[in-house]
């Protein structure tokens, strides 16, 4: 016998007991998006790589290390989106959608970055991201953090802390890079090989290592707070105030920059100590460089992403529980007739909204009635060749306790849409 095929790893299968809770995510995510306004927009899962290395820049962990890159039959490089920021603005440029006016988009599906796969963290895994172009903030900002609050307490998750940091203008950035520079080159020893090759490239990304024999030297790195001009402040200043007259609580992280290189201004994460190593559910900021860098007339925005998976462990860990949507009926059936009836009949059933499976695959009536009660379908349809004959149907509760009754075709639908509306007892 040949060997059977595995998955890829870090990429999941999601099999259908997992799928309600999907769905109740999905279902709950859609209405809170529409509750502020944001339209769905579907980018493709590859573009041109070029578009990933000018955004989310040259050097940081994604480009270098963790995009599926590939050559394809023209010759193109092109890559599966890491993310969906690019994409997203790359599609408002393309069709040209600030034209009418700043726009609120969001979008779903599945990213691809090829990092150690662990508990929380996956080669494919699905994001949830929202973005708002066109609008300078720091309103909108505030609107991003709001409605992240506003969906925890939807899908009843706690303890997920906000933190927020500001990475002011890009002239704030290179004054502050220029002291952190100097820092670093200080206390060259204790840097890693990692922190050594970014001190000429992306020195900020040293304050994000998690090496524990650095933390000293990023503990006394200087700040970038004390390099914010005024306006950067007030920025960041009115956006809190925002939060504060909510009542959304928030921690100050100065050591948040971030790992993608398009944020100016405010950035955020929430996170949660319930998944291991992996404490990010959220994250996001303002990229008010981004259009123009990638070719657009420039224009302010910002957004953010929620990783599904992560929300959903979460969800499941706080003991939401969805089960499997049964069938109404399991539909069973023997002889020519009654077959014949059998598939007029279900066909009739799901005409007016009921979930039928009609047994396929012959056998007698008890294995039939076997498969009926595996199904986990509410009622038993049962069509032999009494019932041909009278071209009616029998109705077996499966459920619950009660008789077995032979009715019209029709009077079996009233039978089951209205069982629909009490509630069902657990077998
Ligand atoms: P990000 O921080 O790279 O930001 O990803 C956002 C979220 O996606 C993370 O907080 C995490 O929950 C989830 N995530 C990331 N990588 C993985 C992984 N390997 N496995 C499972 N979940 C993961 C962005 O992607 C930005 N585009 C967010 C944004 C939108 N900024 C502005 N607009």
């Amino acid at each position: 016998m040949s060997e059977t095929i595995q998955s890829i790893r870090g990429m999941s299968d999601v099999l259908p007991e997992q799928v309600p809770l999907w769905d109740l995510f999905e279902d709950t995510a859609r209405v809170w998006l529409r509750a502020y306004g944001y339209r769905p927009i579907r980018m493709p899962l590859v573009e041109k790589t070029e578009l990933f290395v000018r955004s989310i820049g040259e050097v940081t962990d994604i480009v270098e290390k963790e995009m599926y890159t590939f050559t394809d039959l023209n010759g193109e490089s092109i890559s599966l989106r890491p993310e969906g920021t690019a994409s997203c603005v790359r599609a408002v440029l393309e069709h040209h959608l600030l034209y009418n006016g700043p726009q609120r988009l969001c979008y779903a599906g599945p990213m691809f970055r090829h990092e150690k796969p662990q508990k929380g963290r996956y080669r494919q895994f699905h994001q949830v991201g929202v973005e708002a172009l066109g609008f300078p903030g720091p309103d909108v900002d505030a609107e991003h953090i709001v409605m992240c609050a506003r969906l925890w307490n939807q899908l009843g998750l706690d303890r997920i802390r906000l933190q927020i940091n500001t990475l002011g203008t890009p002239e704030t950035r290179a004054r502050y890079r220029a002291r952190l520079v100097k820092h670093l080159e200080r206390n060259l020893d204790a840097l890693d090989e990692d922190s050594r090759r970014r001190l000429g490239s992306n020195p900020l990304r040293v304050l994000d290592s998690k090496n524990p024999a650095m933390q000293s030297v990023i503990d006394a790195a200087p700040r970038l707070y004390d390099d914010l001009d005024e306006a950067s402040l007030l920025h960041f200043e009115t956006l809190q105030a925002i939060l504060r007259g909510l009542g959304v609580e928030f921690d100050i992280n100065s050591r948040l920059v971030r790992g993608l290189d398009y944020y100016n201004h405010t950035v955020f994460e929430w996170i949660t100590d319930r998944l291991g190593a992996q404490s990010a559910v959220c994250a996001g900021g303002r990229y008010d460089g981004l259009l123009h860098q990638l070719g657009g007339k420039p224009a302010p925005a910002c957004g953010f992403a929620l990783g599904v998976e992560r929300v959903l462990a979460l969800m499941a860990e706080s003991g939401a529980r969805v089960r499997e949507q049964p069938p109404d009926a399991y539909l069973v059936h023997s002889g020519v007739e009654a077959s014949r009836l059998a598939w007029r009949a279900a066909e009739q059933m799901r005409e007016t909204g009921l979930s039928i499976v009609l047994h396929c695959g012959g056998g007698s009536f008890k294995s039939q009635m076997k498969k009926a009660d595996g199904s986990m379908a509410r009622f038993a349809v049962i069509i032999g060749d009494d019932e041909a004959a009278s071209q009616r149907v029998a109705v077996k509760p499966l459920r619950e306790l009660g008789d077995q009754v032979t009715l019209s075709v029709a009077e079996a639908i009233g039978l089951m849409r209205n069982a629909r509306g009490t509630p069902h007892i657990e077998p």
